[in-house]
């Protein structure tokens, strides 16, 4: 049976796994196969679709995650919303280790990733609010029901990696506005919206960034084990935030391209 799905969470360093007696569905697109297989279980009533973006064994580096190829997926299997939670260094002293932040805005640092599926025609998306308002809210309600501090609000800057960034980039990124750092943000933010899908960013810090007063230059090692410590907490918050998302959208991002010809049919 072909899986459907209309919410979907990807899922970020230390998060390969989520839903409970999914079943497991090889999907391919016109961008080449998905970071993993994409797993669907029931979660509050309604079948949900998971995607580990580096893949289950983290094999996929954040410059190499094949970002066309998992938003094509999802969408194909009929995913409309999307739940992103993600691993990121504080730039500022008080959004320390095990904070969490809910962005409301994106810089782009990368370099070389393929960012759009509109490489013919006129194709430009509004991208001035790159998050869903409507994703923001219920994740933000779900973390306070929680008992989860979570920001409201915040620039995520995200860097072309694998490397962390120098001390003087991260003074410059705070300088900028910048408020956390990461290096899976983007494309996939935009991709999404390109699809005219909801995208909700959910990040998790690891580490204070290297430029930041106490941030002593953060290692893989340190990612790792503060996303793990707090890979419950923020378990429970998704899953509640996906029970709780509405069935019907009336965001802006549902109508992303209405009045806009596309070169091809979407999924
Ligand atoms: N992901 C987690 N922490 C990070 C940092 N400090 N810089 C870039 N990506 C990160």
């Amino acid at each position: 049976m072909s899986p459907h799905a209309q919410i979907a969470v990807i899922g970020g360093s230390g998060l390969y796994a989520l839903l409970d007696g999914a079943t497991e569905h090889v999907v391919d697109t016109p961008y080449g196969a998905p970071s993993d297989p994409i797993t669907v279980a029931e979660v509050g009533g309604r079948p949900v679709a998971f995607l580990p973006r580096h893949g289950r064994d983290h094999r996929h580096p954040p410059h190499l995650i094949p970002y066309q190829a998992n938003l094509w997926a999802l969408r194909s299997i009929g995913v409309r919303q999307i739940l992103a939670p993600c691993a990121v260094g504080g730039l500022r002293p008080e959004l320390g280790p095990g904070t969490f932040v809910v962005p409301d805005q994106l810089i782009d640092r990368t370099t070389g990733r393929a960012q759009t599926y509109y490489d013919r025609g006129a194709v430009h998306v509004s991208f001035a609010d790159p998050y869903c308002p409507t994703g923001r809210t219920v994740v933000l309600d779900a973390a306070r029901g929680r008992d989860v501090a979570a920001t409201d609000g915040g620039t995520m800057v995200v860097v072309e990696g694998p490397r962390f960034s120098t001390r003087a980039e991260s003074r410059w990124f705070t300088s900028i506005g910048g408020s956390v750092v990461n290096m899976t943000g983007h494309p996939e933010a935009v991709l999404a919206r390109e699809l005219a899908l909801c995208y909700t960013s959910v990040a998790l810090v690891t580490d204070l960034d290297a430029g930041v007063e106490g941030g002593h230059g953060v290692t893989q090692e340190e990612v790792f084990r503060v996303f793990a410590e707090n890979t419950a907490r923020l378990r429970e918050v998704l899953l509640d935030a996906v029970a709780a998302l509405p069935a019907e959208r009336s965001c802006p991002c549902r109508t992303a391209l209405d009045g806009i010809k596309l070169p091809f049919d979407l999924p």
